[in-house]
């Protein structure tokens, strides 16, 4: 008996060096193992798979029964009804999170510095300006930009109990962690994790009816990412990516892991796709061009927008007015438009956005 529950504790341990693909934390620290059983010369390992899945990936069996090795033991693997998802300890009704919104729509990629939070606010922005009733949740709990870039430092107002409401800035509904980075508000820093961040601007914030809310994630493929999609339903995801090989190779693992945890891709946004020489009119591939299409091409999704590069984006961005607002007629500001109105039809949303201004 006693060397059974030591085998157990050896195998959970094992397990340990084993991570969900595309994700860079292991299923046992994700929470993944519900369940570990000793029977003859095997262990049965039953998993929870993230978004419902009911077959685990292959990949994944393997490297199980790989680590599970040395232990002399074979594995055997079960997948837990999806219905298990672990309820919150106050015990809230697992109704989905969000019931009055439209369309979620996360905005990603596995690099930093790409534009992700340029695009999400000029995307906010733009449907906004189109009479759509419009939210966005800055999701970098880490290194918040949403404050700077729509340019409102306004303190989200109390809701009773835990509960806030987001702050309007230009017709959008903003929730971000630096609204809280002062002492105004201990209730937010309860939870040091990431998931508990989110999970509060996602349950506790009041959002009321939205058309569409824009989620800003932070680079990479870790727990905001996994947070997201076992808890609301995504209309989908948009990858940013710059034309380089780099960011087209971090991208393509950003989308790994998306469709691991079965989130739609709705397709592949190339910022600093070009660059209009002011003097001469000529076009300039700073960043080299076609990784866009490369991207695309690699994971078989269309490129939606390409965002050329203007020091307009940026300026406008510092102060606190994206770009589809401050000067809807540059040519930055006509893509972000178009991306509104191409993701708009994609995800079926009713107003057409147009540009912006007025909101
Ligand atoms: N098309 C563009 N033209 C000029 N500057 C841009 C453009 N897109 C983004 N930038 C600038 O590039 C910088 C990085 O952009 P941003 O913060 O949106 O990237 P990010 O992917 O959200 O970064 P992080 O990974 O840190 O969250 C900012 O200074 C922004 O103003
Ligand atoms: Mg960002």
């Amino acid at each position: 008996m006693t060397d059974d529950k030591a085998t157990l504790e050896r195998a959970q341990d094992a397990l340990r060096a084993v991570n969900y693909p595309g994700f860079p934390r292991d299923i046992v620290t994700l929470g993944m193992v519900a369940g570990l059983e000793l029977l003859e010369g095997v262990i049965r390992v039953t998993l929870r798979l993230p978004g419902g899945r009911s077959e685990a990936p292959g990949e994944l069996e393997r490297a199980m029964a790989e680590a599970l090795a040395p232990l002399g033991v074979g594995l055997e693997l079960r997948i837990a009804a999806p219905a298990a998802a672990p309820p919150p300890a106050q015990a809230e009704p697992p109704a989905e999170l969000l019931p009055e919104v439209g369309a979620i729509l996360a905005v990603s990629s596995a690099k930093g510095g790409v534009g992700k939070s340029t695009v999400a606010t000029n995307l906010a922005c733009a449907f906004a300006g189109a009479g759509l009733r419009t939210g966005l949740l800055d999701a970098d709990v880490h290194g918040p930009s949403l404050p700077i870039l729509m340019g409102t430092e306004e303190r989200p107002q109390g809701a009773g109990g835990n509960r806030f409401h987001p702050v309007d800035r230009y017709g959008v509904k903003c929730i971000s962690m630096g609204f809280f980075l002062d002492e105004s508000s201990p209730v937010i820093w309860r939870g040091p994790m990431v998931a508990g961040l989110l999970q509060q601007f996602l349950r506790d914030c009041e959002w009321g009816a939205l058309d569409v809310l824009v989620i800003d994630l932070p680079p990479g493929t870790g727990d905001a990412q996994l947070t997201l999609a076992q808890q609301v339903r995504l209309a989908g995801a948009i990858l940013v990516t710059t034309p380089q090989e780099v960011a087209v190779r971090d991208v393509v693992r950003g989308l790994r892991m998306f469709s691991q945890v079965q989130v739609p891709m709705l397709g592949v946004v190339e910022n600093m796709s070009s660059f209009t020489c002011p003097g001469c009119g000529a076009e300039e591939p700073l960043f080299g061009h076609g990784g866009g299409e490369r991207v695309a091409s690699a994971a078989g999704l269309p490129v939606l927008a390409r965002i050329p590069v203007e020091p307009a984006v940026r300026i406008h961005g510092d102060e606190g007015e994206p770009i589809v607002r401050a000067a809807p007629d540059s040519a930055s500001g006509r893509a972000f438009v178009q991306l509104a109105v191409e993701l708009a039809r994609r995800v079926g949303l009713s107003a057409t956005p147009s540009a912006p201004g007025s909101a």
